[in-house]
This record gives structure tokens, sequence and C-alpha cells, in this order.
């Protein structure tokens, strides 16, 4: 995505389906997102950026670079030497050989974490609020499915179109562990950058429900919450963590609830 323009700037309107063969999906995509389908180029002149689907998958675009979820960035971090030594999968915990644990991701955005414990072989229940991202990370998931090397890992992988927050108190099965990455109002640094992070700025709005969130996760009795943190954050909720993990510009806090409500 090109640098935030100055000024307010609008979610996508529109959604374009570039070759006639892409329409019925468009359409249907189109309608579950609430947006208008177009399928002329010349109707999403009024719009700062717009979803178009093509032949590579669905990507928002501002008409000069289209951005879109993509799994095949993550290759490089699945590789049996680096994926052990990534923070939030030893935030986690280990997964014993024959062992498939549910781990819930309250706040997917485009996937990247959920697959890293995907990868890690935890079955990953992931929600998104945000139809727009829900729909980018679907349309990921499914071309994903397709490459050899994420398939077995993504096969791992649900989800859900809804917001975490009330769905963390009727999940079905207890999870091993419940990850919470949601935007924190004053989080400045994320493991998404560039373009992507940019995007995801643009279409979710910073999380004012954080607490309630991590309230919701520790309710749920998991093994343990793991909550994503700037660095230098304050603790959730004021909460102190078991322990944390520290990388170079986020932190992992790690709690194990108790089993008492909060
Ligand atoms: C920082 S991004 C997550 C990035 C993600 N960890 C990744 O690896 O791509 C936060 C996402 O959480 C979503 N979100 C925030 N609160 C949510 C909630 N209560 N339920 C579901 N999704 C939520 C936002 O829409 C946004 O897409």
């Amino acid at each position: 995505m090109t640098p935030r323009p100055e000024g307010k700037i609008s979610r996508p309107g529109v959604l374009l389906a570039e070759a006639p063969e892409d329409a019925g999906r468009a359409q249907t995509l189109a309608e579950e997102m609430g947006l208008s389908f177009v399928s002329d180029p010349c109707m999403t002149g009024g719009e700062a950026v717009w979803l178009v689907l093509n032949g590579d998958g669905l990507a928002l675009t501002d008409g000069k670079m289209a951005v879109s979820a993509d799994m095949t960035s993550m290759l490089p971090r699945l590789r049996t030497d680096r994926l052990a030594s990534e923070l939030l999968v030893r935030a986690a915990g280990r997964v014993k050989e024959g062992e498939a644990p549910l781990a819930v991701d309250a706040a997917a955005g485009f996937g990247e974490d959920a697959l890293l414990l995907a990868a890690a072989g935890y079955r990953v229940l992931m929600f998104e609020r945000d139809p727009v991202i829900a729909a980018l990370l679907a349309d990921a998931l499914s071309r994903a499915e397709r490459i050899p090397e994420l398939s077995e890992p993504v096969s791992r992988m649900r989800l859900r179109r809804e917001d975490s927050l009330p769905a963390m108190g009727r999940l079905e099965e207890t999870p091993a562990v419940i990850y919470l990455d949601p935007m924190f109002p004053e989080k400045k640094k994320s493991g998404l950058t560039g373009k992507k992070f940019q995007m995801l700025h643009l279409l979710a709005a910073p999380c004012e429900q954080e607490e309630d969130m991590l309230r919701a996760a520790w309710n749920a009795c998991p093994g343990r919450v793991v909550v994503k943190r700037p660095l230098k954050g304050l603790c959730l909720g004021g909460l102190r963590p078991a322990w944390s993990l520290r990388g170079k510009t986020v932190r992992y806090d790690c709690l194990v609830p108790s089993g008492k409500q909060i």
C-alpha cells in the first residue's frame, strides 16, 4: 500500500472483479462484506482504495499497488530449525508428538501468528471480526491449501468471522492456549511491517477492549494465555504474567489462569 495519505482515509467500499470469470465469486464476496460489486475499473474512480479479485486472489489496492494476505512469505520462518526458536511458539509451549492441542487466536489479522502455531502442531481456531480482513485471510488460506509446504499446517487452521470477545465465553473445547494480539491502542510496532501493517491499520481500528479480551480469555480457563505486547508496554489489565519472553520490539506475556474468574 502507498503511505497513508494525509487526512481521513475511508475503508474500501467496492470490490472489482477484473475478469468476467471472477464476477460470480466477487459478487458473493462483496455481499458478505457489505461492499458494492463492480466489474468496470472506471467505477472505482471515487475510491482511495478498493478490493480487487483476479487470478492471484483477493487484494486491497489503490490502483498502483496491491496488498493481499500471503502465507508464502512465512515459509522461511516455518523451517524446522527456525520454528522452535520463534518467541510465540516458545511462549505457547512445545506440542508433544502425536498431539494437536487447541490454540485460539482471538485476533487473527492476516493469520501469520496463527500459522506459526499451526506449524508448531497446534490446531488453531482463529477469530477475525473485520469482514474485509477476514475475507483477505480466508482467501490466503484457500491459496495456501494448494501449496505443498503449507497445506499440512493450514489444514489445522479454522477461521471464524466473528468477534472473539463473546465467542470465548462459549468455546466447545477448553483450549491449551489463547493468544491475544488485538492491535493495542498504544502499539507503535508490530511483527507485521510495511505495507501489511499499514493496511491492517487502515482496516482495523485499534482495539479499545483489550482488558475485556484478556478477562474473557482468562475466564475461558485455557492452560495459558499469551499476550503480545510492545516491548516496554504495561502489563495488560495490571495482571502480572507468570513469565515473559522478550524480542527486539515485542514481548510475549504468558499468564496461567488459576480457574478463578476475574
Ligand atoms: C494486530 S492484528 C493481528 C495480527 C496477527 N497476529 C497476524 O499475525 O497477522 C489485530 C487483528 O485483530 C482483529 N481483532 C481485534 N479485536 C478483535 C476481536 N474482539 N475479535 C476478533 N478480531 C479482533 C483486528 O480486526 C485485527 O485484524
